[in-house]
C-alpha cells in the first residue's frame, strides 16, 4: 500500500497536490512519500518481531541521503555494496554497527574503511576476497566479521539479469565448496566468522525459492556446527517483489517471511534481511511532461521529457511501470500510445501500448519508480539528472536539486593546447 492517490481528480502524494510540485520544480522529477517508506520498512520489522533480527535496507535501491536518514531513524541497518554507499550511510547518520557489506568486487581500500568504521559484517563472495580481507584486517589490527555468501544453486524464477542464486551467476560461493571455505576461514587469524548469507535474486513473487535456499543453508549450518564452527546470524538477502501492474498480487512481508520462520523453528539465530525494492519501489513516482503526440501509420507516440537516462528499467529489463495522468479527466479521447523519451535509441521507452487520454503539456506519473529509478539514472545524451522531492504529510522537501548543466560538466577540463 502506498500514499499516492487521486483527490478530486488530481493525483496527490500524501496531502500534497502533485500539481504544486510540478509548478515549483518542473519535470522530470522524482517524488517520494515518507509515510510509504516508513510503512514498508515497519512491515518487515514487524514480520520478524519475536525473533532477534535486523532489517538492513539495500541502499542501492534508493540511496538519497534523506531516504537513508528516515530509515536509519526507524532503527534500520543497511546493506551496502560499495565504499560510496558506506559514505552515504555514515553521512545520513546510519549506524555502521548495523551495516552489512555485500558485493563480489570489494577493493582493499573499501575493506580498510569498512573495518575502521566497525561495520557489522562482510558478506564474502569469493576465496580471493576472504584472503585479502584477512590481510587487510591484519594490517588494520582488527578482526573482520564475516559471513560467507553462499550460492545455493536455486532458480529464483525472475528476470535473468536480476537472478543471482544460480551456479552460473557470479555471486557467492558455491554451496558445495562453502564448507571448505568456512573451515579455512576459521583458521585465518583475522577473520571472525559471524554468519551465513545468501541473496538469490530480486522481484521474487513468492518465498518458495528462498525456502529451498534456506533449507540448503541450514544443512550447511548444522554441518558447520558439528565441526565446531558456530554461526550467529543467518542473512537471507532481499528480493521480495512489488506489484508493478494494477491487480498484481504480492505476498506481504509477513506472508513472505512466514514459511522461512517455520523452517527456522526454535533456533536462536539472528535473522538479517536486505530488502530494497519492497521498501522504496512503491514509495516513489517519476513525473514527466508530455512534449508531443506523434501519430504514425502504425503507432501513436507520446513523447515525454523523461527518458531511459532518468528511468532505465523499461529499457534494460523491458520492465513494466504503470503510467497514470496527474489530472484524471483531460477531455481527450483515449488512444493507445507508446510513451517514449527524447533519447536517441529505439530502446528508449517508458511504456508501450498504454491506453491514455492525453494532450501535450499534461503531466504523467510513472509509478513504482522509487527503487532502482534515480540510483540507475545517468547523464546519457547530456541530460541533467532530475530533482528528487520528498513529501511528508503536508510538507514538501527538495532532497536533491535538479542537476544544472554546470554541475554536469564540472569535472571535465579542456586540453590546454590542442595542435
Ligand atoms: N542484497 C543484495 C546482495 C542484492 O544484490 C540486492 C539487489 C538486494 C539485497 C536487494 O534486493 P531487492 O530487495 O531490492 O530485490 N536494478 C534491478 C534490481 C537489481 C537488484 C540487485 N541486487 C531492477 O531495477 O529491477
Amino acid at each position: 500500500m502506498d500514499y499516492f492517490h487521486y483527490h478530486d481528480g488530481h493525483l496527490h502524494a500524501e496531502d500534497i497536490d502533485i500539481r504544486e510540485i510540478v509548478k515549483a520544480w518542473g519535470t522530470p522529477c522524482y517524488v517520494y512519500s515518507r509515510a510509504t517508506l516508513e510503512r514498508h520498512w515497519r512491515a518487515f520489522d514487524s514480520a520478524l518481531s519475536g525473533r532477534r533480527h535486523l532489517v538492513c535496507y539495500a541502499v542501492k535501491a534508493n540511496s538519497n541521503l534523506s531516504v537513508l536518514h528516515i530509515l536509519g531513524r526507524l532503527g534500520s541497518g543497511f546493506d551496502i555494496v560499495s565504499g560510496g554507499e558506506l559514505e552515504r550511510v555514515l553521512l545520513a547518520g546510519g549506524d555502521p554497527g548495523k551495516v552489512v557489506f555485500s558485493g563480489v568486487g570489494k577493493t582493499a581500500d573499501e575493506m580498510r574503511i569498512a573495518l575502521e568504521q566497525g561495520i557489522r559484517c562482510f558478506n564474502v563472495e569469493s576465496y580471493g576476497e576472504l584472503e585479502l580481507l584477512n590481510k587487510i584486517a591484519a594490517q588494520s589490527g582488527r578482526q573482520a566479521p564475516v559471513s560467507i555468501r553462499v550460492n545455493p544453486d536455486v532458480d529464483a524464477g525472475t528476470h535473468p539479469y536480476i537472478s543471482t542464486g544460480l551456479k552460473e551467476n557470479k555471486f557467492g560461493i558455491d554451496i558445495e565448496t562453502a564448507f571448505d571455505v568456512y573451515r579455512d576461514a576459521a583458521d585465518m587469524p583475522y577473520i571472525n566468522i559471524t554468519g551465513i548469507d545468501c541473496h538469490i535474486g530480486s522481484q521474487l513473487t513468492d518465498s518458495s525459492p528462498l525456502s529451498a535456499s534456506l533449507e540448503r543453508l541450514l544443512l550447511l549450518v548444522s554441518r558447520l556446527e558439528q565441526n565446531g564452527i558456530s554461526i550467529h546470524h543467518i542473512d537471507i538477502g532481499g528480493g521480495l517483489g512489488i506489484p508493478y501492474r494494477p491487480g498484481d498480487r504480492m505476498p506481504s512481508p509477513e506472508e513472505y517471511m512466514h514459511p522461512l520462520l517455520e523452517l527456522l523453528g526454535e533456533s536462536s539465530y539472528e535473522i538479517i534481511i536486505e530488502p530494497g525494492r519492497a521498501i522504496a519501489g512503491n514509495a516513489g513516482i517519476l513525473l514527466t511532461n508530455i512534449l508531443y503526440l506523434k501519430e504514425t501509420e502504425t503507432r501513436n507516440f507520446a513523447i515525454v521529457d523523461s527518458a531511459m537516462n532518468d528511468l532505465l528499467r523499461p529499457a534494460l529489463y523491458t520492465a513494466w511501470h504503470d503510467i497514470i495522468p496527474v489530472q484524471q479527466s483531460s477531455g481527450e479521447s483515449a488512444k493507445i500510445y507508446d510513451v517514449v523519451g527524447p533519447v536517441c535509441e529505439t530502446g528508449d521507452f517508458i511504456g508501450k501500448e498504454r491506453r491514455l487520454a492525453i494532450k501535450p503539456g499534461e503531466t504523467l506519473a510513472v509509478r513504482s519508480a522509487g527503487a532502482y529509478g534515480f540510483t540507475m539514472s545517468s547523464n546519457y545524451n547530456s541530460r541533467p539528472r532530475p530533482a528528487e522531492i520528498l513529501v511528508d504529510g503536508n510538507r514538501i522537501h527538495e532532497i536533491r536539486r535538479r542537476e544544472s548543466f554546470d554541475e554536469m560538466l564540472r569535472l571535465e577540463q579542456p586540453i590546454p593546447s590542442l595542435d
